[in-house]
């Protein structure tokens, strides 16, 4: 069921202060910040052949990274994405096998334009995992 890691992703307090550090310090390529109102958060992605980093910011009231960001105000790991190949046959894999599948279990389209899930961290040794279909 486990695909390629798609990305990591790390919540950060400051998202132009975050990507000038990949871009200035690190080198890399960072694409132009995308806001996802509907996820809560804005973000910009790093590609570094093998995998993505994902930098999040907050974006409006209740942002879901909010809360991580006031007990790590400096910023952290926040989730780790893998790829599969059909999101709706490993939702009802997991549920089966007992994992907690984060809001109300259907797909939502992520980042990518393709359609992802959350798993329960504490189902998942203390990692928040998202699923993206590949
Ligand atoms: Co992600």
């Amino acid at each position: 069921m486990l695909g390629r890691l798609n990305h990591v992703a790390i919540a950060v307090p400051d998202l132009a202060a975050a990507s000038a550090v990949y871009r200035d310090t690190l080198g890399a390529r960072v694409t132009e910040p995308q806001a996802l109102p509907e996820h809560g958060v804005t973000v910009v992605f790093i590609d570094v052949g093998n995998t993505k980093i994902e930098l999040l910011e907050p974006l409006g009231e209740g942002s879901p990274i909010a809360a991580f960001l006031a007990k790590s105000p400096s910023g952290g790991m926040h989730h780790v994405c893998y790829e599969v190949d059909d999101i709706l046959a490993a939702r009802d894999h997991l549920k089966a096998s007992g994992a907690r599948v984060l809001g109300d279990g259907s797909p939502r389209i992520g980042a990518h334009g393709k359609p992802v899930l959350f798993l329960h961290p504490k189902d998942f040794q203390g990692t928040l995992v998202e699923l993206e279909q590949a």
